[in-house]
């Protein structure tokens, strides 16, 4: 770390948390499950990307699409502890003191969106097998389907999911850049929020 992104971060927690006040860092509990969700996320990308190399109908093709049903489903597990999480942890200290009120707001909609994918992908993904009257897998167990059997429903909700599921790859891969650019280009220390070791 420069001396200058040393000194800015420094500052920043001699700010937030010196004073008593919000920490500078997220809690460890949410910390942790960032970085868990972050490969749980790459596994549920590869193992649905990787089942091409495959021919349709095979038993290893089925497979990677049950794992990516599974951790998709593990994705929706982790969210609900790091919501609740985020609700038994303060919030650490806003950033407004050093970033213009544009930058804020375009943090604050781009985490939401990140949670609506973390929320709603799975749902959707739960929702085309249900609708496809296809077993759901958990991990050995098999979960109740969300509805009725309706196959036109269902052909539209894989749409949406395949859709959406492509903004994804979009909106993690700004929100990762977004954060690179903070720490190597503003010298914030916004990464350091989200470091594992104190
Ligand atoms: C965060 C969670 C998830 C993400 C980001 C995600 C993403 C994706 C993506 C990108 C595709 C399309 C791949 C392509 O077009 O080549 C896809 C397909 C699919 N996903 Fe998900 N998914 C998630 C969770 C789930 C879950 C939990 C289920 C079911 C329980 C599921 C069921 C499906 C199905 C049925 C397909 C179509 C596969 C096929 O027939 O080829 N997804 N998903
Ligand atoms: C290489 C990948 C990633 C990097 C470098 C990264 C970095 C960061 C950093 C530095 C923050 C703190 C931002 C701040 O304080 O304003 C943050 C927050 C956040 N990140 Fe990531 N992140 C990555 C991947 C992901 C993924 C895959 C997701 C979810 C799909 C995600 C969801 C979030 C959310 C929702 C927040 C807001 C804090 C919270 O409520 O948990 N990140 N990330």
């Amino acid at each position: 770390m420069t001396s200058s992104s040393l000194s800015a971060t420094s500052s920043l927690s001699a700010v937030a948390g010196g004073t008593g006040r919000r920490d500078f860092r997220y809690g460890s509990a949410l910390v942790a499950l960032h970085w868990l969700m972050l490969l749980l996320m790459i596994a549920v990308y590869a193992s649905i990307e990787l089942r091409v190399l495959y021919a349709k109908g095979t038993e290893p093709r089925e497979f990677m699409k049950a794992l990516h049903f599974m951790f998709g489903l593990a994705v929706l597990c982790m969210v609900a502890l790091r919501l609740v999480a985020r609700w038994a942890s303060p919030q650490p200290s806003t950033l407004d003191h050093i970033h213009p009120s544009w930058v804020q707001l375009a943090s604050t909609v781009g985490h939401l969106a990140l949670y609506a994918l973390m929320i709603g992908m799975p749902i959707l993904g739960w929702l085309t097998l249900s609708a496809a009257g296809k077993p759901i897998p958990f991990f050995g167990l098999e979960l109740p389907a969300l509805m009725a059997p309706d196959k036109a429903l269902s052909k539209s909700f894989k749409e949406l999911h395949e859709t959406l599921g492509e903004l994804g790859y979009w909106l993690i891969g700004l929100h990762a850049i977004a954060a690179l650019g903070h720490h190597y280009l503003l010298k914030d220390g916004v990464l350091r929020r989200m470091r594992l070791m104190r």
